[in-house]
């Protein structure tokens, strides 16, 4: 191979017997075995069994012997094949290098590791001691194996892309804001002071305007940098694949994006999906699902009981229709929730923004007494059998209501839904792959808070044709629907995108609508507006989350597993330890003074008090 070593650690075979060789890596384990030692030896590759003798060279063996695990070291020695006879084999047939050893001749100890602070072969509960030790924490053949995949996966689209005539182009990192919907990093200036950059949440300017500038097809593996609350599949800093196209209709972008992903998968973990992907409107995923990236891998839609409730005695449901709103239901088929669980759901149901979680669980279909729930007395004879075929009761289902604005009941059922697939195990071992689109998403939505109209992608977003009279006209409202799309993977949004605004007028508009005057679109877009006044080509795009790509496919619980140095859920390295307090000088330089107001400043310093007692107790 090189200076250091002749192979790597997967490399030899029973063919290789006799051979002279020099291998290099960890120390994977030290066993002995009546004083011979064996050494795994293990470098990415692999592992390779290497011996020492005693009686062939003492002082070499107790050296070996006395090597903690993870040191680094050199081995030179003949490679042998493994005892196998009618009583004894002694081969390996987990590992590749299984029928060999490596009888050592001699050894170098590169670096001698310490005790470790967690063993490498056990699975550590505690996230942070590991992330704090990332780098050994990367060494395990799991975290090895995800790094591996993440590579594989990025290489396989760079390959697409490039095939399919797309450039890759950098675009900066210390830039202006640009609306994504979270909130910025900010840098600030050194040579303008009280100016700051913003980290891009997004490129999404720098990629409209590479099509104005006549790129055409571009795309990048590109950071993206959003201050929000981190969740499994959220981080502050993360990756799209992020690509943008001139002269292009979404059905462009939608195969580009399914013949990519069918490679992946295929060149990944070798799985065929199946294309094009099915496609799906926001109404319906709302109407069906509850949610705009629905999980379909379980049945148990949200049926509508509207027209049953209009005159009913109930008044929650018959004053929820009263009120322009309707009554959902779900049925949880076969489902005997707990007392337990059933807080459980009106929990969830609640931080949907539900008074309550009214529900049915049907004993005996047949029986009304049999029908346990706060609400039954409620319902009249007439109610009761519409009931049970519009949602096809049979004996031991369970029903769920939601009575009250669409949208909101829609939620409050999709999220009541996941939480019943949940407590049943309904995807407990299912190794479906559903990826489809979700399109025909609201342009905007009504920011109550605020009282006024908010974009729900980006404000670059383009309505349908057939809205785009509306925008111009300020003729706005909720039911105007985006030329944008999710792709959903398994219940989880693995990407968006949509056709962009490329004319003046319709951009302007559009900024006029979400409320910004004059002076702000000026301030914050006018490079973007001006660019749109020299030729700007119909143009659209799309970014994919690579890291929710990634820890999907390599069915990880977080996206942290598939980020080599991630920040922990409160959003620090724990490792080099930042975020950090700057020194004094570097402030200055920059024109910032830290003022922390009293009482923050004061809990800080209790909490950096208990956390260095605490530290101190535990050594
Ligand atoms: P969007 O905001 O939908 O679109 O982001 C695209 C994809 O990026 C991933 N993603 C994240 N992954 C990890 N941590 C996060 N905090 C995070 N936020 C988003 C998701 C998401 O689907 N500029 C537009 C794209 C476009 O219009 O072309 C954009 O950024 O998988
Ligand atoms: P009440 O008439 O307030 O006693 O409510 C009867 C049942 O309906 C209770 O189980 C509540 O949790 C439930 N409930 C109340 N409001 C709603 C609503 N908007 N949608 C669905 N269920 C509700």
């Amino acid at each position: 191979m090189n200076s250091y070593r002749t192979h790597a650690c997967d490399e030899l075979r029973l063919s290789d017997a006799g051979k002279q060789v020099t291998l290099c890596g960890w120390v994977d384990t030290v066993r002995d075995h009546g004083g011979v030692i064996f050494i795994d030896l293990r470098d990415r590759a692999g592992k390779t069994q290497v011996v020492f003798h005693p009686e062939n060279n003492a002082e070499l063996a107790n050296n070996a012997e006395n090597l903690r695990v993870e040191s680094v070291i050199q081995v030179t020695g003949k490679v042998v094949a493994r005892l196998k006879t009618g009583e004894v084999d002694a081969t390996n047939p987990d590992l590749a290098t299984g029928e060999i050893e490596v009888d050592a001749s001699a050894m170098t100890v590169l670096n001698r590791a310490a005790v470790l602070p967690f063993q490498l072969d056990r699975n550590v509960a505690n996230e942070d001691l590991r992330l704090k030790y990332r780098f050994l924490d990367l060494r395990r053949t799991e975290m090895q194996r995800n790094m591996i995949l993440r590579h594989r996966i990025t290489k396989t689209m760079r390959d697409y892309l490039d095939e399919q005539g797309f450039l890759e182009i950098e675009t900066p990192i210390l830039s202006k804001s640009t609306p994504e919907g979270a909130r910025d990093f900010l840098v600030p200036s050194r040579l303008t002071p009280g100016a700051f950059y913003a980290l891009p949440q997004a490129p999404q300017q720098y990629k409209q305007l590479l099509m104005v500038a006549g790129m055409e097809k571009y795309f990048q593996v590109a950071r993206c940098f959003r201050d929000e609350d981190l969740r499994a599949d959220r981080q502050p800093e993360f990756t799209q694949i992020d690509i943008e196209a001139s002269f292009i209709t979404p059905e462009d972008i939608y195969s580009w994006i399914e013949n990519m992903l069918k490679r992946v998968f295929k060149e990944s973990v070798g799985r065929d999906i199946v294309t094009p992907f099915p496609r799906m409107t926001w109404k319906d995923a709302m109407d069906q699902y509850g949610s705009d990236k629905p999980e379909r891998r379980f049945e148990m839609k949200i049926t509508d009981c509207s027209d049953i409730f209009a005159n009913s005695e109930f008044r929650v449901f018959s004053g929820a229709i009263a009120n322009g709103g309707v009554v959902k239901a779900i049925n949880a088929k076969g489902f005997n929730p707990s007392v337990g669980q059933v807080d459980s759901l009106t929990q969830t149901a609640v931080e949907a923004g539900a008074k309550g979680l009214a529900y049915i669980k049907v004993r005996d279909v047949d029986d009304l007494k049999e029908w346990k729930s706060p609400i039954t007395k409620r319902l009249s004879a007439e109610e009761v059998e519409a009931l049970k075929t519009r949602l096809n009761i049979e004996s031991g289902d369970c029903i769920f209501f939601a009575a009250g604005d669409w949208e909101q009941s829609c939620t409050i059922l999709g999220r009541v839904r996941l939480a019943c697939g949940e407590f049943m195990e309904l995807l407990k071992g299912n190794d479906e792959i559903d990826l489809f689109w979700v399109n025909r998403f609201p342009l905007f939505g009504w920011d109550a808070e605020e009282q006024r109209f908010c974009a729900i992608h980006h404000p670059f977003t383009r309505p349908v044709p057939e809205d785009v009279e509306k925008v111009l006209k300020g003729e706005i409202s909720t039911d105007i629907c985006a030329e944008a799309y999710d792709v959903i993977f398994n219940g989880n949004e693995l990407g968006g995108g949509s056709i962009r605004i490329h004319e003046k007028d319709l951009q302007d508009a559009t900024f006029r609508a979400l409320g910004l005057d004059d002076a702000t679109i000026e301030e914050q877009f006018g490079h973007l507006l001006a660019a749109f006044s020299f030729g700007a080509p119909p143009h659209g795009g799309l970014a994919l989350g690579l890291d929710r790509v990634v820890m999907l496919i390599g069915k990880c619980d977080s996206i942290r597993e598939v980020i080599a140095f991630p920040k922990n859920n409160r959003g620090a390295d724990l490792m080099s330890e930042s975020p950090a307090p700057a020194e004094p000088n570097q402030l200055r330089d920059i024109h910032i003074q830290v003022k922390l107001p009293e009482k923050l400043r004061l809990k800080l310093e209790a909490e950096k008090a208990a956390a260095e007692a605490a530290a101190a107790e535990q050594a």
